[in-house]
């Protein structure tokens, strides 16, 4: 698991605690965005058209009627530009091409065609904190002092002899500055050495990035996820980080607050700057905003709503227990911020949310409940690729398989991201279905039972479970525009709550535990008497107000009058 920079987000107990009824009506003004599904997808593992072992851009297009199916209205794609794939991509040498591995830019425009005959958005990933050590302008930067691009990163001389600036340590592992012999100065990165930082207190580095998304968007894009948006900027005087608590991390380096380096206030100025950009193309920005609180989540939708409409709440994704007190609080919290909530339950860093909840007997069934949660709450929901299918984590078991750096660095301990990055499950022949070749990463066995040939022709799998769900939440008026109301808020079993539009409401109970629940609704003031069940699974269901539910059962339905 990719902890280091998680940690300053995992202060459970600094989630606010707010009111348990969002204000009606604020999708009133429908922008597309807020009613979307995104779905991330890993390119590299998502479809392999030329059998090389490595997904592309053509794999994807030749899955968007399974995306459409599906009911996923965006697809995100983590980076596919040129890059020496240090870190995957997230180290980019060329903004604006593609990575031949993927494809060319004609295959990107025969994409992006195809995606638009679907009505499907395409979302691409902007690494906007640090280029590859690659890129034209590192490689001018780093050729003499004097160089034009030398201020376009962050150079600095050491504090003495063998001595980097200060005592910034990479989140990746190690010194955050490498020294560079040529010019006797440190650079400086927050990731890895081959991903130097940029510096955006340099006019002419907010220019040609704000020029980088001018370019994509008219080429057909619909928005960006702004990666590491945290960390762009640094204390100007370097000041030492202060160290959190005694010992060592995984990497073996201190325990650091990220007190100097991460979330300056100028983060703000920058996003203001591209959401301007942005608007003039009807086009979101969603934000890799690792927030400790609602507080800093309400700085990232900034003032008046003018900087990120979708900052990422992680803090939901920290909710690793099924416990409704939990969920009830941190959903009560983001229904409750300044911004339209956007909800993520698994990504290309963090286990997948099928093991994080998963109780290693009822997988499956648990997987349906936290569908059947993240997407009928109020809010865009960010879905990852195979999270549909029940996808495991299926980490690498020794050090020499692994491909993720800082799992080859910290192993044992930190055993890096290859486990949820494995090849998209699409049927149970060779690979499952991703390739010809020998893919990049193993194929996990679980592609026997979970694959999406199988499981479409399965009415129990968790497939055709986010089918339905899906469905529903695009065509039901309380899902698409209701606010929430939680309900039966004392249950330490069952998490139920109501999203209620112009008079119509949709009921959603999900027990939690392995033994069956029964649920009286708490239905005072609504004006509802009874559900109509549209979703359940075995053994759920609703007799007037009172619904029964089986071990993790859900239950979703129609209130009446
Ligand atoms: C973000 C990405 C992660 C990457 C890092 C550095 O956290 O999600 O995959 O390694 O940025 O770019």
């Amino acid at each position: 698991m990719f902890v280091a920079f998680l940690v300053g987000a995992c202060l459970a107990g600094s989630i606010a605690v707010a009111q348990a009824s969002s204000a009606a009506g604020d999708v009133e003004d429908h922008a597309w965005w807020k009613h979307a599904v995104f779905y991330e997808i890993y390119p590299r593992s998502f479809a392999d058209s030329n059998n090389d072992g490595v997904g592309d851009l053509r794999g994807i297009a030749s899955r968007l009627d399974y995306l459409k199916d599906l009911g996923v209205n965006a697809i995100w794609i983590s980076p596919c530009f040129p890059s020496p794939q240090v870190d995957f991509g997230y180290d980019v040498s060329d903004y604006e091409n593609i990575d031949p591995m993927y494809g060319t830019l004609a295959d990107f425009d025969y994409l992006a065609s195809e995606a638009k005959k679907r009505d499907i958005h395409i979302i691409l990933d902007f690494v906007v904190n640090h280029t590859s050590d690659q890129h034209k302008w590192f490689l001018d930067s780093k050729s003499s002092r004097t160089s034009a691009y030398r201020d376009w990163y962050i150079w600095r001389d050491g504090k003495g002899p063998g001595q980097p600036p200060n005592n910034w340590v990479s989140t990746f592992g190690g010194s955050a500055w490498k020294f560079d012999p040529t010019t006797n100065q440190y650079d400086y990165h927050f990731f890895y050495p081959e991903q130097p930082d940029l510096n955006w207190r340099n006019p002419a580095v907010k220019d040609a990035m704000f020029d980088i998304t001018r370019w994509w968007y008219q080429r057909g894009v619909s928005g960006f996820r702004l990666d590491a948006v945290d960390t762009l900027f640094e204390d100007p005087k370097l000041k030492d980080n202060p160290i959190k608590r005694p010992g060592k991390n995984a990497f073996g380096d201190p325990f650091e607050q990220n007190k100097y380096n991460t979330k300056l206030p100028e983060v703000h100025d920058i996003l203001r700057g591209l959401r301007k950009v942005a608007d003039e193309h009807d086009a979101v920005l969603i934000g890799e905003t690792w927030t400790a609180d609602v507080a800093e989540l309400n700085q990232y939708y900034g003032k008046g709503n003018n900087e990120l409409q979708l900052p990422m709440d992680f803090l939901f994704t920290m909710v690793n227990q099924l416990s409704p007190a939990e969920f009830r609080k941190q959903i009560a919290a983001v229904d409750a911020a300044s911004g339209w909530p956007t909800f993520v339950i698994s990504n290309h860093d963090i286990v997948r949310s099928y093991d994080r909840y998963g109780d290693g007997k009822h997988n499956d069934e648990i997987a349906k409940l936290m569908a059947a949660l993240y997407l009928t709450l109020r809010g865009s929901a960010i879905m990852y690729y195979g999270e549909e299918i029940g996808m495991k984590t299926t980490p690498p078991t020794r050090q020499e398989d692994v491909k993720d750096p800082i799992g080859r660095k910290g192993w044992p301990k930190e055993k890096g991201r290859d486990g949820e990055r494995t090849p998209m499950q699409w049927d149970s022949s060779e690979n499952a279905g991703f390739t010809k070749a020998t893919p990049w990463l193993p194929v996990p066995p679980t592609y026997k039972t979970h694959n999406v040939a199988d499981e479409s022709k399965d009415p129990d799998s968790v497939l055709v479970f986010y089918q339905s769900v899906l469905k529903l939440r695009h065509s039901n008026q309380a899902l698409l525009n209701g606010r929430y109301k939680a309900i039966n808020e004392s249950d330490a079993n069952v998490l139920s709550y109501l999203r209620i539009y112009k008079g119509e409401g949709v009921v959603v109970s999900l027990n939690m535990s392995d033994k069956p629940q029964k649920v009286r609704l708490d239905l005072k003031d609504d004006g509802f008497a009874s559900a109509k069940s549209r979703i359940a699974t075995e053994k759920s269901q609703a007799q007037g107000q009172d619904i029964s539910l089986g071990p993790y059962g859900v239950f979703i339905g129609e209130m009446q009058k």
